[in-house]
């Protein structure tokens, strides 16, 4: 994909800490970086760990965090807001290759393959930063041998915004490696961008969209069931409630890694926005 990068090098000398090798600045709220992974760090893909700088008082700042990159990928990747007075990102969003975090090797989460019965269609929904765990989840094989058909929506406020999951999308599209998953069928990934606030081919909520049945009519799908449909969810808290709503009228029921099911859902952050 199209970043710069440079090889981890400089050893680490915080607890817990990786080397950040590449960083790429989408928008002035967004920005992604790439580190080195721990060679024990096991996860999968689509699963969050705490990642974070050290504080001004000498203890770890930590946040939650999706992993980005897929569970094969050499180094791990992260997708982030900037938050101008955020306690972490004011600062995450000035880091540079050859620089430092912390990084916390406990993955979890429920945006996960294990927490969905078998289907033969995936929805991924997304919201903003949302769309990091489904960057994992769309460059990993697992995703294109459960389903037939994978179909990513991410809706943001503005075009700028979607250009980190066109550029994604792209990517597994045009990798002679991550191609293959598909198949020779690029119709099997599937990408539906909208946005909210600035004018673009297709405008609206997500739920919206759906709820007026122009997402199935124009992807061609004659409804969304149990029997076939499953789904991965995150977003705000407003979307992940909406789409919950829509998604149990379906008839689907909600999943976890105790008991999989239909979909299965995770928060983009915690709070009500900036
Ligand atoms: C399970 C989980 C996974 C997460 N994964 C990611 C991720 O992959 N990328 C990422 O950027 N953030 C992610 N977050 C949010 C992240 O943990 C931090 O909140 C974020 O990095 C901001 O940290 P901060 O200390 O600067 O500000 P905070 O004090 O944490 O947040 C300040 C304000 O910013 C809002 N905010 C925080 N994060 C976001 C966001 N991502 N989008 C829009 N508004 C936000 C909050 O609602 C809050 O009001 C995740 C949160 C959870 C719970
Ligand atoms: N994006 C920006 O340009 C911008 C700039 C400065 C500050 N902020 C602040 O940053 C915070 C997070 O912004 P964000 O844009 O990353 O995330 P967000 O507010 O969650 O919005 C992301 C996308 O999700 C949509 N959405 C929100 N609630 C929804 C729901 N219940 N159902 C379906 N879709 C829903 C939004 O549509 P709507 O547009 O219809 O809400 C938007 O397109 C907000 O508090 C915001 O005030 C954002």
């Amino acid at each position: 994909m199209n970043q710069m990068t440079m090889p981890a090098a400089a050893a680490p000398t915080l607890p817990d800490a990786q080397t950040v090798t590449s960083v790429r600045h989408w928008t002035d709220r967004l920005f992604s970086f790439r580190c080195s992974r721990p060679a024990s760090l096991r996860f999968r893909s689509g699963e969050f760990v705490m990642i974070g700088l050290l504080g001004d008082n000498g203890r770890p700042l930590l946040r939650a965090y999706s992993i980005a990159s897929p569970s094969w990928d050499d180094e791990l990747e992260f997708y982030s807001i900037k938050v101008p007075d955020g306690p972490l990102t004011s600062r995450l969003q000035h880091i540079q290759p050859g620089e430092q975090i912390i990084l916390r090797p406990k993955p979890v989460g429920t945006l996960v393959h294990d927490a969905l019965t078998d289907g033969r269609r995936l929805w991924m929904f997304a919201t903003g930063t949302g769309i990091a765990p489904f960057a994992s989840l769309i460059r990993d094989p697992e995703t294109y041998e459960r389903f037939d058909d994978v179909i990513l929506t991410h809706t943001c406020r503005d075009v700028a915004e979607l250009e980190y999951g066109r550029a994604l999308v792209e990517g597994v599209r045009t990798d002679k490696m991550l191609g293959e998953l598909l198949e020779g069928r690029q119709e099997r990934l599937r990408y539906y961008p909208t946005t909210t606030r600035e004018e673009s081919p297709k405008m609206g909520r997500i739920t919206d969209l759906l709820r007026a049945g122009e997402v199935q009519r124009e992807l061609g799908i004659e409804r969304i069931e149990p029997g076939t449909d499953r789904a991965m969810i995150c977003g705000s808290m407003g979307l992940n409630t909406d789409l919950k709503e829509i998604l149990e009228g379906y008839g689907l029921r909600e999943g976890a890694n105790s008991d999989p099911a239909d979909y299965v859902l995770e928060k983009a952050f915690v709070g009500d926005g900036i």
